[in-house]
């Protein structure tokens, strides 16, 4: 899927202060299929550029085009089911439920189907590497672990776009390493387009296209 976006702006305003600026008319197109690294220093509105991409927030002002489809005209059931069937979405804190296992944990993008999902799941936590930890609770899992879980989880509805904002964040380099090139390398072989906030140089130069953000803007 392809994703378009004419003169996005975003706009905190606080109350007794200065509004923030964190998006100015961002004007950019993502082929599908291509793998996108967003770069640049902290503040510059990769999140908030991300987060309106992936549908959780919506922007001040400004298009987001998905197909050719014009997703803030639409209605909010439109957004939720475009998130639900196309987009698999990866944080940089796991933001695994604590009282679900891993297993159920990767189910709940999918709860109302999950029997369906049952060995799509396994498969996936195969893949990544974790499949031992299936009855494990969150807080029973190294933090790469954590991380892995929570690629799978936004894997389960086989997106057309993964979006991660920095999802090895919090992790050591090696193991931050490992997981960036996983996610990289499943999103390559399934065609995803992925768009991924990163520090890892390797990777944004491994990526079809950087975008480097400055100041709300892209360089
Ligand atoms: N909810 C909010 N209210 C007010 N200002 C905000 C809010 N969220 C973000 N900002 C501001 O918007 C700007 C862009 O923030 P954003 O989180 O997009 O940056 P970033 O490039 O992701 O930074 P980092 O690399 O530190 O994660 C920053 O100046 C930030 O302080
Ligand atoms: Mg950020």
């Amino acid at each position: 899927m392809n994703i378009r976006t004419e003169n996005l702006s975003k706009t905190y305003k606080r109350k007794n202060s200065s509004p923030v600026f964190a998006l100015r008319n961002v004007s950019v197109e993502i082929e599908s299929g291509q793998k996108t690294a967003i770069v640049g220093p902290s503040g510059s509105g990769k999140s908030t550029l991300i987060q309106i991409l992936g549908l959780m927030d919506k922007p001040t002002s400004g298009k987001v085009f998905i197909d050719g489809k014009d997703c803030f005209l639409s209605d909010d059931n439109f957004m939720c089911r475009m998130r639900k069937e196309n987009i698999g979405f990866v944080f940089q804190f796991h933001y695994l439920l604590a009282d679900f296992t891993v297993f159920e944990n990767i189910l709940i993008p999918v709860w109302d189907r999950k029997n369906e999902y049952l060995k799509k799941a396994e498969t996936i936590l195969k893949e990544i590497g974790i499949l031992e930890r299936k009855n494990h609770f969150p807080n029973e899992l190294s933090g790469g672990e954590q991380q892995r879980a929570a690629l799978a989880r936004a894997l389960i509805n086989s997106p057309r776009i993964l979006f991660a904002d920095e999802p090895t964040g919090n992790l050591d380099r090696v193991t931050g390493n490992e997981i960036e090139n996983l996610l990289f390398n499943i999103s390559d072989q399934n065609s995803m387009t992925l768009i991924l906030v990163t520090h890892n140089e390797e990777l944004a130069l491994k990526s079809d296209r950087i975008l480097k953000m400055e100041d709300g803007g892209i360089k």
